[in-house]
């Protein structure tokens, strides 16, 4: 950042020194004075040019309003610090989404050209006045473009960096349940199963004697509780991590998942899924597994709901999963806001969905019954590489957490 901050006191010192001050200020009002339409002609080229596409229109739309007010306040004053710190918060958003490095600087070197072709417009039967205001304008042009460039990609490289060490943490903690989760079941199991037929034998063999209907009956009540804790540790074992997830796959492994599920909470589980078969990377499918594992604990625990419903298909350009209960839902705009220890669960299940590129929606009002979707990308896994074309429509009710 020391560079930029020596390009933009050079800039200061270029603009008081400079003879040019009253043709900036001239060029601030106009753009000042033209804003509505330069910045839809603006927002218009964006589309057409094919950036930004992991955004709806709307959104660049709205971004492109702020970055416009805050190059006319960079070009006005010569600070490039608010657009700086804009650049930064807006990596910071859109970066996860697969946004990549050619399409912001495309959009600043678009929004350099409107400019231009406005200047033009409006000066070029001055051919003189045109050019000394193109000469003042392209040098403080191209600094700013520089200044966003060089936030983005520095913040860009800091989420790549943060990103992949969650998903090495995220991997190494996976193997680590998988490990647990085979010892649980391979060899603690076997010594269960081999203490269970023991008792067996000697629920057998104890005839005889005044005791024996008390042994017996002891050694009954001993084999329950042992089927209990078997049972236990089996369903315990593949919550840690589903033996099936990595055998069979994501489908098989949710299937049998929701039935335990439904069996142990007794509400009724509806599962629809695609009938095409999905290529899905091992992180991808752990991604969802864990979504649609954390989503449904909220159910039992919060939702108070009698029905659930888990879809899990193919959209434009990437899987889709979605769980809709019919429960008491709540106001996700206060439980967004309160402390993060307080929504951890949600938490993680945005931040595991972003490091696949994906995005997750919440839509849920009090008496209305909570969905959440989850949509990840299939094309790639590449961390922010890729670029998605995905986007959820939000409303009032819904929102990206
Ligand atoms: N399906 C749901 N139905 C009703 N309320 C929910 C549901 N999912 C989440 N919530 C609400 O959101 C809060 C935060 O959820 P979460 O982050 O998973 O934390 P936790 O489950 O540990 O409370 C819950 O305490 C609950 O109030
Ligand atoms: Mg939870």
């Amino acid at each position: 950042m020391k560079g930029n901050s020596k390009q933009s006191d050079s800039y200061e010192n270029h603009l008081s020194t400079s003879s040019e001050g009253e043709l900036f200020r001239e060029l601030v009002e106009h753009l000042r004075l033209n804003r509505a339409s330069l910045r839809e002609e603006w927002a218009g080229r964006i589309h057409k040019a094919g950036l930004l596409t992991a955004m709806s229109r709307e959104e660049v739309f709205t971004e492109a309003t702020e970055i416009f007010d805050n190059y006319i306040q960079a070009l006005e004053t010569g600070n490039v610090k608010d657009l700086q710190a804009y650049a930064r918060d807006l990596s910071r958003r859109i970066i996860h989404r697969g946004v990549e490095i050619h399409e912001v600087l495309g959009i600043v070197l678009l929004l350099r050209d409107v400019l231009a072709r406005s200047l033009f417009k409006k000066y070029h039967k001055n051919l003189e006045l045109l050019n000394r205001m193109l000469d003042a304008y392209e040098p403080a042009a191209n600094r700013i473009a520089n200044t966003v460039g060089v936030s983005f990609v520095e913040q860009r490289e800091r989420i790549i960096r943060r990103q992949q060490k969650a998903i090495q943490i995220l991997h190494i903690q996976e193997e680590e349940r998988k490990r647990i989760s085979r010892e649980l079941h391979d060899e603690i199991g076997q010594v269960l199963t081999a203490v269970n037929t023991q008792l067996a034998l000697l629920q057998r063999d104890c005839v005889g004697g005044e005791r024996e209907p008390l042994f017996k009956t002891e050694i009954a009540d001993v084999e329950k509780l042992l089927v209990g804790v078997i049972d236990r540790m089996h369903s315990f074992a593949r919550d840690l991590r589903p033996a099936a997830l990595d055998d069979l796959g994501l489908m098989p492994a949710l299937r049998s998942y929701l039935k335990d599920y439904a069996e142990r909470t007794g509400l009724l589980v509806r599962f629809e899924r695609a009938s095409r078969d999905m290529q899905l990377s091992s992180e991808q499918k752990t991604t969802l597994f864990r979504i649609a594992q954390e989503s449904l604990t909220n159910v039992a625990k919060h939702a108070q709901a009698t029905e659930v419903v888990v879809t899990l298909g193919l959209v434009k350009g990437g899987v889709q999963l979605r769980i809709k209960d019919n429960g008491k839902g709540f106001a996700v705009k206060q439980q967004c806001s309160a402390p993060e220890s307080k929504r951890l669960g949600l938490l993680g299940m945005q931040e595991r969905v972003c490091l696949v590129n994906g995005c997750c929606t919440l839509q849920s009002a009090p008496g209305r019954g909570t969905t959440v979707t989850v949509e990840i990308p299939l094309a790639s896994m590449r961390a922010p590489e890729s670029t998605s074309s995905l986007s959820l429509e939000r409303n009032e009710s819904s929102r990206a957490y």
